[in-house]
Formats: structure tokens, sequence, C-alpha cells
């Protein structure tokens, strides 16, 4: 968002609104963004689910139910915001929504303006668009603008067979796909570390990079998501979106402004001069039995809802090619899996050795070790530099040191991604969204990975993976190693 843009009323319809991501995320985002005035003079929320014996106080209950944590002002701030619709998917139910939308624009005193944010799942969402169009939804006094959650398809084919389906009803400027990492602080940061610090844009390329390794690691298991993550995988769920989003934000060519247009431009570039993954660059895992954080956990296999034999790769680690005058000859190194040791995502840009002759014959006994940036999304968001120092004393051997950064220190806590991706969607500021190419992009990287039968590698749970994963040549940077030195 740009400093100082200032938001128009409008009415935000949320389809799937007895879903958890509205419940529990979406609706308290709208709360918390609204308590601080950053949400524009009046808005007003219209939930819409299947359920049709539901009216507004029963719906409010169950969100005042979903967020038990939330004060007393969240009930009334539920009461007067919060609205109820439900829409079975028949013609006359549509006919009804549409009359109940004006109705709460006229009570809410608000120009028309209306948002559309698909929180359903993704065979849901062409007939709810075309549905939309159909029944004179799409606002005539003001703007219209329509947010989808992932996933874009499954696969290249069906991601543009949905962003053609998507098109005939919408133009691609109000479409705002949601890609939650690229509403995180830490995310967003990529581009002002980059381009607004000389040093570091002018050390970022293959003369001076060996490597870039874009991680996300989880202990949470498949919980009770078998039914959506089992057809998914990680490649789907965590690789095709939040990892190549990173790698795009990390890899691309300065931008001509914030602008989305130049922004999505240069992200699209970048993705394209990625050669797609090879199977045998890659390594596939699934969790086995094990024991995280003291407890012992099931194994993806015995997870309830997942298939006895299932092959859905939990872990994915692989090593990419650019073929780009920037980055020629630097491998990015990309891994996710559930399960494992320790929740972490980071990017750790791994410098070149200082070429310094003076230490060269001495490397082993002085110690030289190359320069590492390790920008840490979560948790504890901040970024580290490694850079050597002489340690005192008679003898020139060399210590790694770190410089330091947190944002917590120097900012307090975080807002949460959706917040701010919500607050975007109402200024209409579109730069922190997936647009239909990049999406399509990113399926043509990952695609090999998904045309595989082949059995995952199995990795004990509460590990850091299957073993088969330093055989890409990454160094795959512990953070907790790392911050110990
Ligand atoms: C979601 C995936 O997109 O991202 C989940 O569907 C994953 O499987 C989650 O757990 C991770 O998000 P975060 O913000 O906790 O890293």
């Amino acid at each position: 968002m740009v400093a100082g843009a200032k938001v128009d009323s409008h009415l935000l319809v949320v389809f799937g609104g007895l879903g958890d991501l509205a419940q529990r995320k979406l609706i308290p985002a709208i709360y918390s963004l609204q308590s601080q005035s950053r949400l524009g003079s009046s808005s007003a929320v219209l939930a819409v689910d299947t359920l049709t014996d539901m009216d507004d106080d029963s719906y409010r209950s169950s969100l005042l139910e979903a967020s038990a944590s939330y004060a007393v002002d969240y009930g009334r701030w539920c009461g007067s915001t919060i609205h109820y619709a439900g829409v079975s998917g028949s013609e006359s139910d549509y006919a009804q929504l549409s009359l109940r939308v004006r109705e709460l624009e006229q009570r809410h005193s608000l120009p028309g303006n209306r948002i559309f944010y698909l929180a359903v799942p993704p065979a849901a969402v062409v007939p709810i668009v075309q549905s939309i169009h159909a029944s004179g939804l799409v606002s005539v006094h003001g703007w219209t603008r329509l947010v989808l959650e992932k996933p874009f398809g499954h696969d290249l084919a069906s991601a543009r067979d949905l962003n053609h389906g998507l098109h005939e009803f919408f133009d691609e400027e109000s479409i705002y796909r949601i890609d939650h990492y690229l509403g995180k602080e830490t995310v967003q940061n990529l581009l002002a570390f980059r381009f607004a610090n000389s040093m570091f844009e002018h050390l970022w390329n293959s003369d001076h990079v060996e490597s870039i390794e874009i991680t996300a690691t989880e202990s949470i298991g498949v919980g009770n998501r078998a039914a959506y993550y089992d057809s998914s995988g990680v490649v789907r769920d965590m690789v095709q979106n939040h990892l190549c989003q990173l790698m795009s934000l990390v890899g691309m060519e300065p931008s001509e402004s914030f602008d989305a247009r130049h922004l999505r431009q240069q992200k699209l570039r970048f993705l394209d001069s990625v050669a797609p993954a090879a199977r045998d660059q890659s390594v596939l895992g699934q969790y086995s039995e094990g024991i995280v954080d003291g407890a012992q956990m099931l194994g993806y296999r015995q997870e309830r809802g997942v298939p006895r034999d299932s092959r859905t790769p939990t872990f994915a680690a692989i090593r990419l090619e650019v073929n780009n005058e920037r980055w020629a000859g630097v491998p990015f190194f990309l891994m996710s899996g559930k399960r494992l040791g320790s929740r972490h995502s980071h990017i750790a840009i791994q410098f070149r050795d200082a070429c310094a002759s003076i230490f060269r014959p001495h490397e082993t006994t002085c110690g030289l070790r190359p320069n590492l940036l390790l920008v840490t999304l979560q948790p504890d968001e901040g970024f580290d530099i490694r850079f050597q120092v002489k340690q005192p004393g008679p003898e020139y051997l060399l210590s790694s040191q770190l410089l330091r950064f947190r944002y917590d220190e120097a900012f307090g806590p975080l807002p949460d991604a959706y917040e701010s991706l919500l607050q975007d969607v109402a200024l209409g500021t579109a730069a922190h969204f997936v647009c239909d190419a990049e999406i399509e992009a990113a399926w043509r990287v990952v695609e090999p990975l998904l045309q595989t039968d082949e059995e995952p590698l199995s990795y004990v749970a509460g590990s850091r993976g299957p073993s088969a994963m330093d055989t890409l040549g990454a160094r795959w940077i512990d953070p907790e190693e790392f911050h110990n030195r």
C-alpha cells in the first residue's frame, strides 16, 4: 500500500462464510482493520454460504464461537457490520442475494463498490462467478473486485482453463489472486531490501552469489485437511505458489515502480527464465511416524482420511536453474515439507568465497568462511548477515559474527498477512497479488514433478527430510546452527 492512499466505502461479500478461513482469518482481519480505521469511513460484510436456515444473529454467534479469544468489542462490531445470506445456488437465490446487497448498501449508505471474496473450493469458483454476473451483482454505480484463494488450478492446463473461465466475466484488472505469503511484511520487505539498499543490489548476481535457498519447513502434519491435501501434495500446496513467488521476488530485475503492472512484468520475466524442474534434480518425500516436539506423531499414511497407499509427497527439495544473465550458473534451491523438526521459513543468500589471496594459503587454518545473508520470514522475523572478523590475539584467526536485525525489536509485532491483503483489495492495489500469467509460468516450472507416480522417499516425522536432499548440492542452512555459528 502506498502511504496516504484512501479506501472507498464498500460492501465485502464473502462466499464460504461458514468456512474456517472466513471465520478465523478474514472476518477477524476486517475487524482489526476497522478498529484501526484502515478500511474507509463505512464498510459492511455480507457472508454467504449454502446453509439457508441461518440468519444474521446465528451467523454472528458462530463467528464469536470461532474466535472466542476476541473481546466484547468484537461481538458489538459483528452486530453492526456482519450480515448473512444463505444461497443454495439457484437463480432465484442469486436474485434474492442481489436484492439483499442493494438493501445493505442503502442501510449502510454505501456507494455501490463491491468486493466478492471467494473462500470456496476450486470447483465452486467459476459457477459462482457466472452467477454473480448473471444475477446483476456486478456493480453499476461503483467498482467490483473479485478475490480468489488458491489453489489456482491443479496443473498448467486446468490453470489456463480457470483463467479463461474467469476472464469471460471479469477483466484481469479486477481479479485479486491471493497468495498469503505476499501479505507477509517480511516478504514485502524483500523489495525494500533489494532495491532501497544499493549495497545489496550490486552484489545480487552470479558474480557474487553462489546459491540461493528458499525454505519453508513446517512441524505440523496434514491435520484435518487430508481430503484437500492428498490430491495436492507439497508441490501444489507450497511450491507452485508460495515458494515460486518468493523466488521471483528474490530473482527479478528491478521494477520501474511499485505499480502492479511493472512488478508483475518483472516477476513474470524471471519465472519465464526458470528452467522446468528436473525429476533427477528433485527429491520428493513423505513422512513416516516419528517424534515432533516430544510427541509421537502418525505417519502420513496413517493420518485420518489419507489412503493407506497414498503416494502424495509431503516434502520436496528442488534444484532449479535460471537461464538469464544475472543468475546463469547460480542454483536456486527450494525446499518445503510437513512434519519436519521445526517451523521455519527463510531465504539464504550464499555469497561466494572471498577471493582475497591474503587468506587463501591459510584458508582452513584461519577459519575463512563465505558471507551469508539469512532473511528469516518466520518465526523471529528479521535478517542476519554473517561476516568475518579477526579474533583478538597474536595468531591470524578469523571468526564468523552476525549483524542482526529483528522486526519486533524495531517495530513491535507484525500485522497479519490477511489484514494487509484485504486493505490492498479495498484500495485497489494489486501489487501483492498474483496475475494470470505468473500462475501459469509457475505451473510450467513445477509441472514435471506432478507427472510422476513414483513412491516418495520416506522420512521420519521430526527429522530434516529424506537424506537424499543432500545429493542436490545445497548447503541447506539450518537456522539454529547458523545462529549458534
Ligand atoms: C498454506 C498451505 O497455503 O500455507 C498450508 O495450504 C501451509 O498447508 C500454510 O501450512 C503455511 O502458511 P504459513 O503462513 O504458516 O507459513
